[in-house]
């Protein structure tokens, strides 16, 4: 009875964790939500587009942010051309050697919602692509590869 109790509560734990990881996240139905509410205040329909965000003088650079409410944009920070800007911005810390980056704190408004959608925007990304390397070397970090962007899934 014991041992079928065990067996019983660990198919059940088995078979959740299977359809959670099977369950595919999408831009559309898991990261937008998450876009929308925490950072389209800023980032949205009427921010620059990260071209003209750029020739922007920097003061104002400094307190605008540039338009990634859609996946389109969204993907200018990830892949191309601002190369893992949402990484180093979004980490809570433990990649970017305990200092979260700065939009980290709008991820959501308590500690666990932000703790679950970091990790939600993560296995969207996909396994291994969470890296914050920028296209170009800078200082002592290496630029990304053509490996760390390969494992870029981020399903639309
Ligand atoms: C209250 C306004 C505000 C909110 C909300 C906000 N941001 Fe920002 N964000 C900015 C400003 C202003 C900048 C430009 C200044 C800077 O670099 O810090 C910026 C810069 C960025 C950059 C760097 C872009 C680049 O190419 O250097 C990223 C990435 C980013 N934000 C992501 C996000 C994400 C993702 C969210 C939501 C989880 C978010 N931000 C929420 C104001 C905001």
């Amino acid at each position: 009875m014991k041992t079928g109790t065990k067996v019983l509560a660990f198919a059940v734990t088995a078979g959740f964790a299977l359809s959670a990881g099977a369950q595919e996240l999408t831009w559309r139905s898991d990261i937008a939500p998450i876009v929308k509410k925490g950072c389209s205040e800023c980032h949205g329909v009427e921010a620059p587009e990260f071209g003209d965000w750029m020739l922007l003088p920097d003061a104002k650079r400094k307190k605008e942010g540039p338009r990634m409410d859609t996946y389109t944009t969204f993907m200018n920070y990830v892949a191309w051309p601002a190369t893992g800007a949402v990484m180093r911005r979004l980490d809570d810390g433990v990649a970017a050697g305990g200092k979260p980056g700065n939009m980290y704190k709008y991820l959501g408004d308590t500690d666990a919602e932000r703790a679950a959608n970091l990790k939600t925007i993560k296995a969207w990304l996909g396994e291994g692509a969470w890296n914050l390397n920028r296209f170009e070397t800078r200082g002592n970090v290496p630029g990304v590869t053509k490996e760390q962007l390969a494992k870029i899934k981020a399903k639309y």
